[in-house]
């Protein structure tokens, strides 16, 4: 017999990432002093790879509201949603959660991973799930955990998914997963040509829209609405890990859908729920995404000024508009060194790497946030400039 941890060997690209000393990942940050920075190796630099896009982690109503839950109830719920773990908060929540997205009702969970993982209780063996090629990784297991055939398009190639969608056999149900905002790119869905296809087809669509829910539309009701087409999304996935600010998740839908998946998503039985002052914290967020839409404005403005700059720089930026962008590394290595760059000049940036990213792609992802200042982004501006002069990056 072979030792079955013989496997647990680290690539061999890392040795030589740590041996050139620019590791990226697992980076501790030492403190948060807001404003857009962060104190990494007792410096403070700018974050530039934070999905916290309306700086709500560090909103004082948030801070209170989930000091307050967590002195009234405790530190957490010992129990999954279904026994002793459901709170009052959790149902307000979800109440809440459902007229924002305009679905008949929502369930909350611990974590957007694991909303996506709930949904392979939809997966049965009768289906087709046909998957974007840069779909997040959770829809993906969630796909790969369930019974149903796995079939994966072209990243937004609409002419594929149409092929797809006609060798669908006549007795199968037929699903398209896609993120509203892709979570690499910053790109959108074609939501109008996914929607289109969907409904010539009979099949059903489900979107995750863990970037895209509080930043995009003039609701913040994310990229559906963006596109005027939220009845055409049938089922939704929400994270409270980015423009909400805290931790937790949500899928929303029909109402006999969710019940059904409350009661035969294992991801969500076999899980314990989401403890108070993220419940609190994300009720809080959502009543600010509602009642705040200057937020949405500044972030969406910082990200005009950050696409706008790299396109200048000679970036091939595609459009989007949105507040995260990737660029090519060309090997990881490669990418590394301009990370390792770019912190030197103050700027914390996120490095990504296979299994993030399809293929051997790796690509530096700058994001910002609505408490980045246009001198903060012509920061990062300058320090992508400074550290592509001794890098080569690919542009084009
Ligand atoms: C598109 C997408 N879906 C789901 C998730 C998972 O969300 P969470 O971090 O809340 O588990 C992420 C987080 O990286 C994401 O980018």
């Amino acid at each position: 017999m072979t030792d079955p941890f013989s496997k647990c060997r680290l690539p061999e690209e890392f040795e030589a990432l740590a041996a050139a000393g620019v590791y990226p990942f697992y980076l501790p940050v030492e403190e948060r002093p807001g404003g857009g920075e962060v104190v990494v190796r007792g410096r403070r630099v700018l974050m530039a790879g934070s999905n916290d896009y309306l700086a709500l982690s560090d909103d004082p109503r948030l801070k209170e509201a989930g000091e307050r839950a967590l002195r009234r109830l405790g530190a957490g719920n010992s129990g999954s949603r279904a026994l002793n773990g459901t709170l009052a908060l959790h149902q307000g929540l979800e109440e809440e959660l459902a007229i924002f997205l305009d679905h008949e009702a929502a369930m909350v969970v611990s974590t957007g991973y694991q909303a996506n993982l709930a949904l392979n209780a939809l997966f049965g063996p009768g289906d087709v799930l046909l998957a974007d090629r840069h779909a997040h990784a959770s829809l993906i297991d969630a796909a790969r955990l369930g019974q149903a055939q796995l079939r994966r398009y072209r990243h937004n190639d609409m002419g594929q998914l149409a092929e797809l969608l006609e060798a669908v056999e006549p007795e199968s149900g037929a699903i398209v997963l896609t993120e509203g905002m892709f979570s690499v790119g910053g790109d959108l869905c074609d939501l109008p040509g996914v929607a289109k296809l969907a409904a010539r087809h009979g099949a059903r669509v489900v979107m995750d829209s863990a970037h895209d829910a509080g930043l995009l539309g003039a609701g913040g009701r994310g990229a559906a609405e963006h596109h005027g087409l939220q009845s055409a999304v049938d089922v939704q996935s929400v994270t409270f890990s980015k423009c909400f600010g805290t931790l937790g998740g949500a899928v929303a839908g029909p109402r006999h859908v969710i019940d059904y998946l409350r009661h035969s998503s294992r991801a969500a039985l076999f899980s314990a729920s989401l403890p108070p002052a993220c419940t609190a914290a994300a009720l809080t967020a959502l009543g600010i995404i509602r009642g705040e839409p200057e937020r949405r404005r500044a972030v969406l403005s910082a990200a005009e000024r950050l696409r706008s700059g790299l396109v200048a720089l000679g970036f091939a930026i595609p459009a989007g508009g949105t507040p995260t962008v990737s660029l090519r590394m060309g090997d990881a290595l490669t990418c590394c060194r301009f990370w390792a760059g770019l912190l030197e000049e103050g700027v914390l940036a996120n490095v990504m790497l296979p299994p993030a990213v399809p293929g051997r792609a790796a690509l530096i992802r700058l994001s910002v946030t609505a408490a980045h200042t246009g001198g903060q982004v012509d920061r990062i501006l300058a320090a992508v400039a400074a550290v592509a002069a001794r890098v080569a990056p690919i542009k084009d």
